[in-house]
């Protein structure tokens, strides 16, 4: 697993945005085999989605073959709320790109069945060949999309009861009132999530320090359910110095040595 610090959220997020852009370049996908990218929400790729943004406009990068896969969606919100993961991916990502419409698939958590959602879904990834990289953040307490603390790290898409703690976290964006926040989310599993080629997950500020030091140094475990990451055979971390406060000296320095070289460079478009 790749640990990339940086020193701030800023040049955390430009960083991943033209790893990202790198990446779909470099695939240079078409109409028949496009780019497969699983994207997430939340504050943590608020920023990476915002220099997306600015790289597009710049003509550096085009989503025309990029089809996305969004990591997951409450339940019974309707989409056009301002706090649904559909209304958020387009008001930061997709009304700004060429991204074509039929491309985005975000699970529909207002589907008349749930389960049956969750296995389409699982099937359309199938079908358009696996994901090419899954972008991600973490919960507090390490949890990757909304696989809560005790979830299968061979889990698939389906219904999730959210913790006490994640909706405590989400209220901030519900007029801070828990009682807004939804009880029920839709989400891919651990197992969608490593099934992809290649993982980046965005660990920003010091809320998440302990989750840090859970996937870097603790052990994979189905509590801090992104440790699994530790087994992929492409997972990298991208975080930022604030995270780093509960990882030991030596790691710190050990993972800011050895990537030393890709921190001071940013990928080139
Ligand atoms: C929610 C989302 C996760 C996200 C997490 C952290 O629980 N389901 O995908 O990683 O929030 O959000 P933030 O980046 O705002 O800290």
């Amino acid at each position: 697993m790749r640990i990339l610090i940086h020193e701030n959220y800023q040049s955390l997020s430009k960083w991943v945005a033209y790893y990202l852009a790198n990446k779909i370049n470099q695939a240079k996908p078409t109409a028949k085999k496009p780019f497969v990218l699983g994207l997430p929400t939340g504050s943590s790729p608020v920023g990476t989605y915002q220099e997306l943004v600015q790289i597009y406009k710049q003509g550096k990068v085009s989503f025309q073959n990029v089809v996305t896969f969004n990591m997951d969606e409450y339940v019974a919100i309707p989409e056009e709320h301002p706090q649904s993961y559909h209304y958020f991916m387009w008001s930061h990502l997709f009304s700004h790109i060429d991204i074509k419409k039929e491309n985005v698939n975000i699970l529909n958590g207002n589907a008349p069945n749930l389960e049956k959602e969750c296995d389409q879904y699982e099937e359309k990834i199938k079908k358009m060949g696996g994901i090419d990289l899954f972008l991600g953040g973490i919960g507090e307490d390490g949890h990757i999309a909304f696989n809560e603390p005790g979830s299968s790290l061979s889990s698939r898409t389906r219904v999730k009861t959210l913790t006490y703690d994640t909706r405590v976290a989400n209220s901030r964006f519900f007029e801070n009132d828990i009682k807004k926040v939804p009880k029920l989310a839709l989400t891919v599993g651990v197992g969608t999530v490593m099934d992809s080629r290649e993982v980046v997950i965005i660990i920003s500020g010091y809320n998440k320090a302990r989750a840090l030091h859970q996937v870097v140094e603790g052990s994979v475990n189905h509590i801090w359910t992104v440790s699994m990451l530790q087994l992929h055979r492409k997972g990298m971390i991208v975080c930022d110095d604030n995270s780093t406060m509960e990882l030991k000296v030596g790691t710190v320095r050990y993972f800011k040595d050895i990537e030393q070289q890709t921190l001071n460079n940013l990928p080139e478009l």
